[in-house]
C-alpha cells in the first residue's frame, strides 16, 4: 500500500493487488482541477503506466463527489499553462494503455464528464448529476467530446448535452452510454473496484492489447479533435462572454 500526502489534491493508492486508485482530492471545492490537481492526475496515471505490478486503475472522487471540472478561478485567470496542462491531461487519458475504471458520486462536471469518454468503464451512483457546461459557460467542448459523444450517444442527445449544457441524471448518463451502469447511492467506488479486480486478474498483456485495438480506430481522430478543440477553447476562455460567466459564478 502507497499513499501519498493527504494534503496533495490527487491521491494514489494500490487498494488491491494490482489495482491503483486515483482519487481527485479537493473536496472543498467539489474536487474542481487547478493546476495542481492535473499534474497529479497526469503523475497518476504515469505511475501506473511505469509499474508493471498494476494492471487496473481506479478514478475517483472524494467527499462523495466525482468532479465539479476546471476550476473556475483558473479560467477566470485564464492563467498561463492553464489550458495547456488540460490538454495534456485529456492526452494521458486517451492514450493510457491500462485499463481505467471511473466510479461517479455527485457531481461530474464539464471535463468530470467527458473524461468518462476516455475511461474504459465508468459506474455511476443512482443521485449522481452530469453535466457540460461549456455553451452556458461561453466556452465550446473539449476532450474529444464533440467527436466522442455524438458517436456513443447519438447526434440529437450528444447536441442536447453539449449545446444545451443542463444537469442530467444517472440514468440519461447510462442512456448516453458515458457509464455502464448506474448502482445505489455510495456503492460506484464499490463497483467500479470489483470490476478492476477482475481485469487485473486476467492475462495483462491481452487486456491491454484488446484496449488498443477497440481504441485504436478512432486514435487518430481523437487526438486531432483534442488539439482542434482546445484551440478553440482557448480563444474562448479570452472572450467577453466566458469572462461574464466566470464573473457570475464567482460572485455568487
Ligand atoms: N471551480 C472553482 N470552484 C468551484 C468549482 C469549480 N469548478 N466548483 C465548485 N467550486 C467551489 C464553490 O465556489 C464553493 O466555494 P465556496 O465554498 O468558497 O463558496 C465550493 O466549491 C462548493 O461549491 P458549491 O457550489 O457551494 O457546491 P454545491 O454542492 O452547491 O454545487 C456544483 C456543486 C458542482 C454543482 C457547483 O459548485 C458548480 O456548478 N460548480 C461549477 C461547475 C463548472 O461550471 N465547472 C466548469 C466546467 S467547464
Amino acid at each position: 500500500m502507497s499513499e501519498t500526502s493527504p494534503t496533495e489534491t490527487v491521491l494514489t493508492q494500490t487498494v488491491a493487488p494490482g489495482v491503483f486508485q486515483i482519487t481527485m482530492n479537493r473536496p472543498e471545492r467539489r474536487n474542481a482541477l487547478d493546476r495542481a490537481s492535473y499534474a497529479g492526475l497526469i503523475a497518476a496515471l504515469a505511475a501506473a503506466e511505469a509499474d508493471e505490478a498494476i494492471r487496473a486503475v481506479v478514478l475517483t472522487g472524494a467527499g462523495n463527489c466525482f468532479t465539479s471540472g476546471n476550476d473556475i478561478r483558473d479560467f477566470a485567470a485564464a492563467a498561463g499553462d492553464g489550458p495547456r496542462i488540460a490538454m495534456d491531461f485529456l492526452t494521458a487519458i486517451s492514450t493510457a494503455q491500462k485499463p481505467i475504471v471511473a466510479a461517479v458520486e455527485g457531481f461530474a462536471v464539464g471535463i468530470g464528464t467527458t473524461m468518462l469518454l476516455h475511461c474504459d468503464l465508468a459506474y455511476a451512483g443512482r443521485s449522481a448529476s452530469f453535466r457540460l457546461p461549456f455553451v452556458t459557460l461561453g466556452l465550446s467542448p473539449e476532450g474529444a467530446s464533440s467527436y466522442l459523444l455524438p458517436l456513443v450517444a447519438g447526434s440529437k442527445r450528444a447536441a442536447e448535452l453539449l449545446m444545451l449544457g443542463e444537469a442530467f441524471g444517472a440514468d440519461t448518463a447510462a442512456e448516453a452510454g458515458l457509464v455502464n451502469a448506474v448502482v445505489g447511492e455510495g456503492e460506484a467506488l464499490q463497483a467500479a473496484l470489483a470490476r478492476a479486480t477482475a481485469l487485473a486478474a486476467l492475462p495483462p498483456q491481452s487486456v491491454a492489447l484488446t484496449k488498443m485495438l477497440l481504441k485504436r480506430g478512432a486514435a487518430a481522430t481523437v487526438a486531432e479533435t483534442i488539439a482542434t478543440e482546445a484551440r478553440h477553447f482557448g480563444e474562448r476562455l479570452r472572450s467577453a462572454e466566458a469572462m461574464a460567466a466566470f464573473a457570475a459564478f464567482l460572485k455568487r
